[in-house]
C-alpha cells in the first residue's frame, strides 16, 4: 500500500528538529509540518516575532522561518493533537550519555526516546510512519516497535498500525541549513518498502535520487554512529600529530596539507584545534564503546575509547601549557578568552573545549574575561557553574588591576576584554578574531603578554611584529618569540 504524507509531526524542537523541519517545510509546501516540544519556553522562542530571538542560531535559518512559519510550519506544545493528526512522526529528541545506572558514562540515555514512543503509541491514529531522527544505538528501532505494538489491544481489531524507519541526521551545526539543503547523502533504513518510499519521496523534492541510500534498519543506525566516530577519530589523529609537530619543529598545517592531497585520505577534517566539542562526537563514540563491550568486543571498545581519551588529554594539555608559558602561575592574572562556542557560527557550547580549558584556568586562580559573539553570559555561567563578576564601568577598572582570582566576567567588546591581559587565548575560530589590530592590542595588555592561538587563525607575523609572545597549535617552527 502506498502512503501519502500530508501531515508531519516532529517531536523535539532542538538543534536538529528545528532546522530539519524548517527545510522540509520550505521544500514541501503541500505538507503541514508541526514541531512539538515539552519545553514551552523553547516553543515560545520558536514563535517569537523577533527572529533574533529564535532558540538557536544558524545562518539562513531565520529567513526560512520567516517564509514558512504560520503557513505550513508550526511550533507547538500541543503534543497530543499533533501526533494524532500525523501520517509521519520524526523522533528528534536528545539522547545524551547516561549519567547513572547500567552503562553510566557510556550508553545513551534513551528515556526521552522511550517517552516519545509512548506518546506516539497513545495518541497516534490510523497508520503512522515513525522515523528515528535522533542518533540511536543499534537495535533501538526494536525497542520503539515493541512500545508501539504494546499499545494495541490484544485479540481485538487493531485501530493503529506503525512502521519504524531509521533516518539519521548528518548536519553540522553552523552549516545546518546548507547541509540540509544540499546533503552528501540521505540515509533511510527500514523493512517496509512503501514506508521507505514515502520518506524518500519527501527528500526527492530537493535531493537527487542517487543521494538517497536505502539500507536495512540496523545498518542505518550503526552508520550514523560510525560516521561520527570516523570524523572524531580524524581530529584526535591530527591533534596527536600536532603535539608531535610542536616537539619536533614540524608544522601541523604543512603535514595536513601534505597528507590531505592523497585522495585516499582527503583534505577535510584535518584542522588541529583545542579538541573536538559538540553534543555528539563524544557521546556517540562512548555509545559505540558501550555497544562493543556489550557484544564482548573489548579490543574494538578500547580502540574507539582512545579517541575520546586523547581528546580529553589534549584539552587539559592546552590549559597546562598556558600555565607553564605564564611562568608557572596564573593566580590573579587576567586571561582573555576569545570564543566559547564549540565551533564558529553557532551559539552551542555543549562539550566545548572552552569549558574544560576555562575550568582548569579558574582552578589555577586565573581571572578570565570571556568573549563570544553568539554565546550568552547566562550560558557560560551554566557551563562553568560559576557566576560572573559584574561589569559596570566602575568595577571594570578594578577588574583590570589583575587582582581578582578564580573569577570571570562576560565581555561584550573584544577590545575591552583584552585590556590589561597577561594572555589572550583564541578558542573558537570566529572570523572577527582573525582581523584584530595587534599593534593596538599590544599597547593595552600587561607585558609580557602571550597570545595562544588554539585555532590557527591568527597571522603569526602580525602578532610577533607587535611585540607579543605567540604560541600556535601544532607549530614547532623556531620563529616564535
Ligand atoms: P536538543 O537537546 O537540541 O533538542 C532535543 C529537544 O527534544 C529538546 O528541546 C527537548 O525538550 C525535546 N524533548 C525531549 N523529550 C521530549 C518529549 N518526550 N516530547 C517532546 N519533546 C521532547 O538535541 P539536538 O541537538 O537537536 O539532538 C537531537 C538528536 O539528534 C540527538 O540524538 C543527537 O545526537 C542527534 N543529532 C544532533 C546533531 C546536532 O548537530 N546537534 C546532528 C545530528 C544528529
Ligand atoms: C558533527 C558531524 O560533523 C555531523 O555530520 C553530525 O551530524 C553531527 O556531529 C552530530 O551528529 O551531531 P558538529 O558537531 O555540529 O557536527 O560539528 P563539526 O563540524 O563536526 O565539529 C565538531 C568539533 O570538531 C568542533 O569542536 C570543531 O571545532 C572540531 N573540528 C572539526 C576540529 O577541531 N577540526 C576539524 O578539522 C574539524
Amino acid at each position: 500500500m502506498k502512503y501519502t504524507i500530508k501531515n508531519i509531526c516532529c517531536i523535539g524542537a532542538g538543534y536538529v528538529g528545528g532546522p530539519t523541519m524548517s527545510v522540509i517545510a520550505s521544500k514541501c509546501p503541500n505538507i503541514n509540518v508541526n514541531v512539538v516540544d515539552i519545553n514551552k519556553e523553547k516553543i515560545k522562542s520558536w514563535n517569537d516575532l523577533n527572529l533574533e530571538n529564535l532558540p538557536i542560531y544558524e545562518p539562513g535559518l531565520k529567513e526560512i522561518i520567516n517564509k514558512c512559519r504560520g503557513k505550513n510550519l508550526f511550533f507547538s506544545s500541543d503534543i497530543e493533537t499533533n501526533i494524532s493528526s500525523a501520517d509521519m512522526i520524526f523522533i528528534s529528541v536528545n539522547t545524551p550519555t547516561k549519567k547513572k545506572g547500567l552503562g553510566a558514562g557510556e550508553a545513551s540515555d534513551l528515556k526521552w526516546v522511550e517517552a516519545s514512543a509512548r506518546q506516539v503509541a497513545k495518541f497516534a491514529s490510523g497508520h503512522t510512519i515513525v522515523v528515528e531522527k535522533s542518533t540511536l544505538p543499534v537495535k533501538t528501532a526494536e525497542v520503539i516497535m515493541n512500545i508501539l505494538e504494546a499499545s494495541q489491544p490484544v485479540g481485538e481489531f487493531k485501530k493503529k498500525s506503525f512502521d519504524v524507519l531509521s533516518n539519521p541526521e548528518f548536519l553540522s551545526e553552523g552549516s545546518a541549513i546548507q547541509d540540509l539543503e544540499n546533503p552528501n547523502r540521505v540515509l533511510i533504513g527500514g523493512e517496509n518498502i512503501n514506508a521507505i518510499l514515502a520518506l524518500s519521496n519527501i527528500y526527492m523534492k530537493w535531493v537527487p535520487k542517487n543521494k538517497i541510500l536505502h539500507t536495512n534498519i540496523w545498518s542505518s543506525e550503526l552508520a550514523k554512529l560510525t560516521a561520527n566516530a570516523f570524523l572524531a577519530q580524524r581530529i584526535s589523529s591530527i591533534n596527536s600529530i600536532g603535539v608531535l609537530c610542536e616537539a619536533t619543529g614540524a608544522d601541523v598545517r604543512e603535514v595536513a596539507r601534505a597528507i590531505g592531497t592523497d585522495n585516499r585520505i582527503g583534505s577535510k577534517f584535518l584542522d588541529a584545534g583545542p579538541g573536538f566539542g559538540g553534543s555528539c562526537f563524544k557521546k556517540d563514540i562512548l555509545n559505540l564503546v558501550y555497544l562493543s563491550k556489550y557484544f564482548g568486543l573489548p579490543e574494538v571498545a578500547n580502540f574507539w575509547e582512545s579517541v575520546v581519551t586523547l581528546n580529553n588529554w589534549h584539552q587539559h594539555r592546552i590549559s597546562n601549557l598556558i600555565v607553564k608559558k605564564l611562568f608557572g602561575t596564573i593566580t590573579g592574572k587576567k586571561i582573555c578568552i576569545l570564543g566559547f562556542a564549540f565551533k564558529a557560527n553557532t551559539n552551542d557550547t555543549r562539550e566545548s573545549a572552552a569549558i574544560s580549558i576555562c575550568k582548569d584556568l579558574l582552578d589555577e586562580g586565573a581571572f578570565l574575561s570571556i568573549h563570544d559573539p553568539k554565546v550568552s553570559s547566562k550560558q557560560i555561567e551554566i557551563d562553568l557553574n560559576s557566576a560572573p563578576l559584574s561589569t559596570s564601568t566602575d568595577s571594570l577598572e578594578i577588574l583590570n588591576l589583575n587582582i581578582v582570582e578564580s573569577s570571570w566576567y562576560f565581555a561584550d567588546n573584544i577590545i575591552d576584554s583584552i585590556e590589561g591581559a597577561d594572555a589572550i587565548v583564541v578558542l573558537t575560530e570566529w572570523p572577527e578574531y582573525s582581523s584584530l589590530d595587534w599593534g593596538k592590542i599590544a599597547r593595552s595588555v600587561r607585558n609580557p603578554c602571550c597570545v595562544f592561538d588554539a585555532r590557527s587563525i591568527l597571522k603569526k607575523e602580525d602578532v610577533i611584529k607587535s611585540g607579543l609572545n605567540f604560541w600556535k597549535i601544532g607549530d614547532g617552527s623556531k620563529s616564535k618569540k
